[in-house]
């Protein structure tokens, strides 16, 4: 096995004299610490440097490359995403042949390349790829080979490489978005429900399988999907407009958000905002793209997902709040006691309904009614206690939906109105009648519960050979009965 691997090391190395980028050497034995993070390994222009960022103002760090002439450090590469590293750590370019990062104790958290090679020196390229070369100036190991979410200008994804995003804008653990080039040649975004990694929601596609072959972010700035014989598949950011190049600091980056940009920044402030600006993005519309079989859509369970100024958010409904206040892409659940179906005649004057126009949660469905009026859909709704929201939509349908719902999007194309059923006054909440209600139905809920968990295995193997047979996928929509 380790023959193989170096052999094929051996294969792949070329002259780092080919890139045609000059550098300066990090030379062996050379080392840095989180305790000095304003010494770094920078590129000869200064533009990219090597070296730890404090992540958040927690006491974390990530080994890293960044844009180093920029306010903003902006993070292009890091090695420890999941395992940050804590104060007192070090990397070293180790006489033996590795780049390592230990902890204060030692003990080792990362090493490159995974065998020890005989490396002479390592060096920040000007374009932000972090080489280790061997004496005779071959590249042992490159970042630009291993991507986390970002890529830059002169790089390449190859068959089988991806960028995954991160959690949120603080939290750099891997997060809910694929980016891959599959090694059948599609280039596809999939929702990812980590740690569940095989089941996955496509929600943009090149459908390029048997001719994709590499995604090239080239000089020019232009990034694109093109065949082994130099075809041009897609032109993922399909304006053809000259994105400026000499000017401007570019890089594309999937998001915690699902969404894939291409962001440039003025290299000098000649009348330009200093900050990143969206040049372009994909999907369009993340909230209508993305409509999970199983799973929370874009947002989580009970949320809503909606585009303000050209980016998603999701918000949580009137009466319902975030399932972790700290994961604001995340589920919502109740802020109130759900109706309580024992009382369901007299629980109806408790509640009331939010009225949110252009809304809907498609696939929660559990019943619906043709040729009715919207006020005989809430009565209905109102006296049922699977109800948890009603969805009117014009041409006299009312659907029911039950709980958790999943795909919630707000946006003018969608057709019906979300009647949003809320507890009137919360102050019933955790009233004694409600605890007793809770006590005995506790054994239900076992019953419920392993039934559930029965059918979701279930479940996941109808998603695992979905996901295998998948082609393409087109958005959903909701069949209107006459
Ligand atoms: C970097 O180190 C290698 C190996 O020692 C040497 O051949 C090369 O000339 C050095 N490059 C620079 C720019 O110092
Ligand atoms: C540090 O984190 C706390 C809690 O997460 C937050 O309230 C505070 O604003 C943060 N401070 C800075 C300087 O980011
Ligand atoms: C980041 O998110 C992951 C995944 O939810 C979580 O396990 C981890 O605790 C979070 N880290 C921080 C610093 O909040
Ligand atoms: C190049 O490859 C693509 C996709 O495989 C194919 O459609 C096209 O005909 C090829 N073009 C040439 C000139 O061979
Ligand atoms: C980059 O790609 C664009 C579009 O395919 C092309 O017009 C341009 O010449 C390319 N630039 C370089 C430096 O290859
Ligand atoms: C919803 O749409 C209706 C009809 O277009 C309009 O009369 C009503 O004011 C809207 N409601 C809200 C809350 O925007
Ligand atoms: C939840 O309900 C309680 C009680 O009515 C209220 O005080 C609180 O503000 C609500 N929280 C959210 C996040 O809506």
């Amino acid at each position: 096995m380790d023959f193989v691997a170096v052999f094929l090391v051996g294969l792949l190395l070329f002259p780092l004299s080919a890139i045609a980028q000059s550098y300066q050497n990090v030379s062996l034995g050379s080392s840095l610490t989180t305790s000095d993070v304003t010494t770094f390994w920078p590129s000869p222009s200064g533009e990219f440097a090597f070296g730890f960022q404090r992540i958040g103002n927690g006491s974390g760090f990530l080994l890293a490359i960044w844009f180093n002439k920029i306010t903003e450090k902006t993070i292009v590469w890091s090695a420890n995403k999941n395992s940050l590293a804590p104060d007192g750590s070090k990397v070293q370019l180790s006489t033996n042949g590795r780049l390592v990062l230990t902890d204060p104790n030692g003990r080792k958290m990362w090493a490159r390349p995974r065998a020890i090679a005989e490396l002479a020196y390592g060096a920040m390229l000007d374009n932000g790829n972090f080489v280790l070369a061997t004496s005779s100036s071959a590249t042992a190991w490159q970042s630009f080979n291993k991507p986390t979410d970002t890529i830059l200008r002169g790089q390449v994804l190859n068959l089988d490489n991806s960028l995954v995003s991160s959690f949120s804008d603080t939290n750099s653990s891997i997060g809910r978005f694929k980016f891959i080039l599959q090694t059948d040649g599609n280039l596809v975004l999939y929702k990812v429900n980590y740690p569940a990694v095989d089941v996955t929601d496509a929600y943009w596609v090149t459908s390029s399988v048997g001719s994709g072959y590499q995604v090239i972010f080239n000089q020019s700035g232009y990034i694109f999907l093109q065949a082994k014989n130099g075809t041009l598949l897609n032109s993922i950011f399909s304006n053809g407009e000259n994105p400026g190049t000499q000017s401007m600091y570019h890089r594309a980056i999937l998001e915690y958000d699902g969404v894939f940009r291409h962001y440039v920044y003025p290299k000098t402030s000649s009348g330009m905002q200093m900050e990143w600006s969206t040049l372009y993005y994909v999907p369009e519309n993340i909230c209508l793209a993305i409509s999970q079989d199983i799973g929370g859509g874009a947002c989580g369970f009970n949320s809503l997902c909606s585009v303000v100024d050209r980016r998603p958010r999701c918000d949580c409904p009137l009466g319902y709040m975030l399932n972790d206040p700290n994961d604001k892409l995340g589920s919502c659940r109740r802020n109130f006691s759900e109706q309580d179906c024992n009382r369901e005649s007299i629980e109806v004057e408790a509640f009331t309904f939010q009225e949110i126009n252009n809304t809907n949660w498609p696939d929660s469905d559990y019943e619906s009614y043709g040729g009715v009026s919207e006020d005989w859909c809430k009565q209905n709704c109102l006296s049922d206690c699977f109800c948890v929201v009603a969805i009117y939509s014009g041409n006299n349908i009312c659907w029911k939906k039950r709980y958790p719902l999943s795909n919630g999007r707000k946006d003018p194309t969608v057709v019906g109105k979300a009647l949003i059923k809320i507890r009137k006054d919360n102050s019933t909440m955790g009233s004694s009648t409600c605890q007793k209600r809770k006590k005995k139905n506790q054994s239900t809920l076992v019953i419920s519960g392993s039934v559930l968990l029965a059918s979701s295995i279930f479940m996941n193997l109808i998603a695992l050979l979905y996901v295998f047979k998948f082609k393409g996928k087109k958005p959903k929509k909701i069949v209107v009965v006459p």
